[in-house]
C-alpha cells in the first residue's frame, strides 16, 4: 500500500480514531510505587534530589500505601533507611528493623496491597556495598547466605514478595531454598536480574544513604554496554526459580527490556529509576519541558518496550492523571 492509496493520517484525524488504534494503554495496574521508610514518628523528610519524594516514618508509609491503592496501584516496593549500620548489615534482618516494621504497618492498614520488599545490604552496611566486604571485594557466597536471611525475615514480617537487588551470583536459588525451608512456598521472587552499574542511581543513594564509601559496584552490577549478558543473567534467574524478571534502569535500556520480553516467558518488570525521575523534575523546574506529559510518554514507552510492570517514583502522579 502506497501513497496516495494508503494515507496513515486518515486514522489519526480525531481523538476517537486515535483511541481505536492505540497499541499501548497504560493503567495504574502497571505501576509499583517505591517508598523509603525511616524510623521515628511524624517524619516526612523531603529528598532534595527527588522533588516530591520523601523519607517517611511508618504511619506515613501506611497512609501513602492506602492512597496509592485507592488510585488503583496494586503494589509498593519498600526500602529501609536504618538507624545503625555495621560491616555485616545485620540491621537488614532485625525483627524490629525498619523494613520489617514498615511491612507490618502497611499490611495492617491496607491488607490488599501487594507489599514487595527490596532485599539488599547496601543501606545497612557501613561501607555501603551490597554484600560482605573482604578487603575491596564483595564475597559472593557469604553474601547470598545473608540475603536469604533478609528475605526470610521480610516474609516473616508479612512481605508478599521479595526483590533481591544485590546482583550476587546464585542468590535467587539461595533465597528460594531458604523461603521454601521456612514454608514460604507462596512468596514470589521478583529478581533484579538485569541490573546495570548505572549513574542513574545517584539520587536514590542520597535518599537511602547507600552510596559505597570506597570503590564502585562494577564488580557485581552489569556493564551498560552489554545485552547478551542480560539474557544470560535473566536465564539463570529463571532457572533458579525467579517469578518476575526485572530490568533496571529503564529509559536507557528499552532495547534490553524488549529483548528480555522476547527471551523469557515470565512477567517482566522495569525500574524507572531515581535519576530518570530527577531529570524530568529538574527540566520541569527550569520550565524547559512539560513534566506531566513527559512522565506519561516515558511510562508508556517502557510498557511499549515490553514491561508488564513499572516501578516508578511517578506512580502516584501518573495514577492521578489516569483517574
Ligand atoms: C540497592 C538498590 C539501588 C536501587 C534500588 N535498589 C541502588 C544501587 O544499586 O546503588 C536504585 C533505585 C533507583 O535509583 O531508583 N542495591
Amino acid at each position: 500500500m502506497l501513497f496516495p492509496e494508503y494515507r496513515p493520517r486518515r486514522m489519526r484525524r480525531t481523538e476517537a480514531l486515535r483511541r481505536m488504534i492505540r497499541e499501548t494503554v497504560l493503567t495504574p495496574n502497571d505501576l509499583i510505587l517505591p517508598l523509603f521508610a525511616v524510623h521515628g514518628k511524624g517524619v516526612k523528610n523531603p529528598i532534595d534530589s527527588m522533588p516530591g519524594q520523601f523519607q517517611l516514618s511508618i504511619e506515613y508509609i501506611a497512609e501513602m500505601a492506602k492512597e496509592a491503592y485507592k488510585l488503583g496501584i496494586p503494589a509498593v516496593m519498600l526500602f529501609g533507611v536504618p538507624k545503625t549500620k555495621n560491616a555485616l548489615g545485620t540491621e537488614a534482618y532485625a525483627k524490629d528493623g525498619i523494613v520489617q516494621t514498615a511491612i507490618r504497618a502497611v499490611k495492617n492498614k491496607v491488607p490488599e496491597m501487594v507489599v514487595i520488599t527490596d532485599v539488599c545490604m547496601c543501606q545497612y552496611t557501613d561501607h555501603g556495598h551490597c554484600g560482605i566486604l573482604e578487603k575491596t571485594e564483595v564475597n559472593n557466597d557469604a553474601t547470598i547466605e545473608i540475603l536469604a536471611n533478609i528475605a526470610v525475615s521480610h516474609a516473616k514480617s508479612g512481605s508478599d514478595m521479595v526483590a533481591p537487588s544485590d546482583m550476587m551470583d546464585g542468590r535467587v536459588g539461595e533465597i528460594r531454598e531458604a523461603l521454601d525451608d521456612n514454608s514460604y512456598y507462596n512468596i514470589p521472587i521478583m529478581s533484579y536480574a538485569v541490573k546495570y552499574c548505572s549513574a542513574f542511581y545517584g539520587p536514590f543513594r542520597q535518599a537511602a544513604h547507600s552510596a559505597p564509601k570506597a570503590g564502585d559496584r562494577k564488580s557485581y552490577q552489569m556493564d551498560p554496554a552489554n545485552i547478551l549478558e542480560a539474557v544470560r543473567e535473566a536465564s539463570m534467574d529463571v532457572e533458579e526459580g525467579a517469578d518476575i524478571i526485572m530490568v533496571k534502569p529503564a529509559l536507557s535500556y528499552l532495547d534490553v527490556i524488549s529483548k528480555i520480553r522476547d527471551e523469557v516467558d515470565l512477567p517482566v518488570a522495569a525500574y524507572n529509576v531515581s535519576g530518570e525521575y530527577a531529570m524530568i523534575k529538574a527540566a520541569e523546574k527550569l520550565g524547559w519541558v512539560d513534566g506531566a506529559k513527559i512522565t506519561m510518554e516515558i511510562l508508556t514507552s517502557i510498557k511499549r518496550a515490553g514491561a508488564d510492570m513499572i516501578l516508578s517514583y511517578s506512580a502516584m502522579e501518573a495514577a492521578k492523571m489516569m483517574a
